[in-house]
């Protein structure tokens, strides 16, 4: 039977909701290998991931990967997922999935969310595309440091508790 738009987009943001009531691999990961940002332009979301790698059967492998989002709840549940079905991947598996795989159990992103995904895929990309043994280290700047350090002079983050209705 096929669903119509609303009850999938129904379907799709109660998937969304239970993947945010228990996030996975959030936070940064102070002994990363490797560690990719990206911004995205249509909504000016961001988002920060960073990877692992450890040796298995001769090959190089995703051990752990880790997120921080100032994005939307689609972004961070795509992330959450994305983090968990990374692990065990090489970086050129990796380097192969598309938003709609990286987002799993979500299932297909609807046309409107897609940007939300590729959000993810985005920093995926980043954290892989340059050296892979690029070591983080300690002084890693946090993704909310880099916000802060926007070249217009900075943006001021408020927690949702504070906003003014
Ligand atoms: S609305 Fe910006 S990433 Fe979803």
């Amino acid at each position: 039977m096929k669903l119509h738009y609303w009850d999938a987009m129904s379907e799709f943001e109660d998937k969304v909701q239970q993947a945010l009531a228990n996030p996975r691999n959030q936070g940064e990961m102070k002994d990363a290998d490797s560690v990719g940002t990206v911004g995205s332009p249509e909504c000016g979301d961001m988002l920060r991931m960073w990877l692992k790698f450890k040796e298995k059967d001769g090959k190089k492998v995703i051990d752990r990967a880790s997120f921080q989002a100032f994005g939307c709840q689609t972004a961070i549940a795509v992330a959450s997922m994305a983090t968990e079905l990374l692990k065990g991947k090489t970086a050129e598996e990796a380097r192969h999935l598309s938003a709609n795989d990286l987002s799993g159990d979500l299932g297909a992103l609807p046309p409107m969310k897609i940007h939300c995904g590729q959000l993810v895929e985005g920093a995926l990309r980043n954290a892989l595309g340059g050296d892979v043994a690029r070591v983080v280290g300690d002084s890693a700047p946090t993704l909310s440091a880099d916000m802060q350090k926007h070249p217009k002079g900075g943006i001021r983050i408020v927690p949702l508790s504070d906003r003014e209705n």
